[in-house]
């Protein structure tokens, strides 16, 4: 397992955000995590590595693993290099494409520009945007559309070499074409990588993800293979979920 949670219960303050979540997740799939809005899916992807502490008033307490080590006894940097975020806007640093790209294996020590090259090109080209950019690395990453700068946040957090990508609601501000290439890479992207997609579209989570897991008023409600989920979910409060009957 790429992820053990056992018992986890999140407080921020005196907000109980999430009660007993004990789940796997597996190595290169999709996990795609549903539910309505403040059931505790992004304070749940936020646990993962660690950026909810950075929040005020945050208690946790249960066990979480990542390749079996416990997360909060392991350095906070290489955790949040092992497991990378992708945020519902794309905030690209103001700086040329390339400099995007670059910024996080500058930061981890990468100084020769031949190799900066070396890695915003590989990173460009797993998040399948390389072919749109490659003749214009100097341009500010402003200037691309929307569903490039998502693209463009996938490669920065690519470069650094993660094992798990984070995905909160990626495509929630984007047209369908731009939300398919994303999708498109996302499922490319598990050959080599563990992906965690929030989702507030369900259809989202039916067309990529391998796995679905339901969130309800900060519980895990269930978690099963997608096509079990859509089709045949064991508890009534997903199937009434999906359905569209709340949420
Ligand atoms: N920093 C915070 N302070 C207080 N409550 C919070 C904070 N972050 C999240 N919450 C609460 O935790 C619950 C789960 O929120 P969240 O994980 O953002 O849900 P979702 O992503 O499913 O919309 C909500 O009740 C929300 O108000
Ligand atoms: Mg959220």
């Amino acid at each position: 397992m790429k992820f053990s949670l056992r018992d986890l219960n999140v407080w921020f303050g005196s907000v109980h955000a999430l009660t007993d979540v004990t789940m796997d997740i597996p190595a290169n799939e999709i996990l795609g995590v549903i539910g309505p809005a403040n059931s505790g899916k992004s304070t749940f992807l936020r646990t993962l590595n660690r950026l909810n502490e950075l929040k005020p008033n945050f208690r946790m307490t249960g066990d979480v693993r990542l390749s079996g080590a416990d997360i909060n006894k392991t350095d906070v940097d290489l955790l949040r290099k092992k497991v990378g975020m992708v945020f519902a806007l794309p905030l690209p640093l103001p700086l040329s494409v390339f400099d995007n790209v670059a910024y996080g294996p500058k930061m981890h020590g990468v100084r020769t520009k031949k190799r900066q090259k070396e890695i915003v090109e590989r990173a460009l080209k797993e998040a399948y945007l390389w072919d749109e950019v490659k003749d214009r690395l100097d341009t500010p990453a402003s200037k691309l559309s929307g569903g490039q700068q998502q693209r463009l946040c996938m490669a920065r957090t690519l470069a650094v070499e993660p094992e798990v990508i984070l995905f909160d609601e990626p495509c929630s501000g984007l047209d369908p074409i731009s939300t398919a290439k994303i999708e498109d890479t996302m499922l490319r992207l598990k050959a080599n990588y563990t992906l965690v997609l929030v989702t507030n579209n369900v259809h989202q989570a039916s067309r990529v993800a391998d796995k679905t897991a339901f969130f309800l008023s900060g519980r895990l409600i269930e978690l099963d293979d997608t096509d079990k989920i859509f089709t045949a979910p064991s508890d009534k409060r997903t199937e009434d979920y999906i359905g569209g009957r709340f949420g």
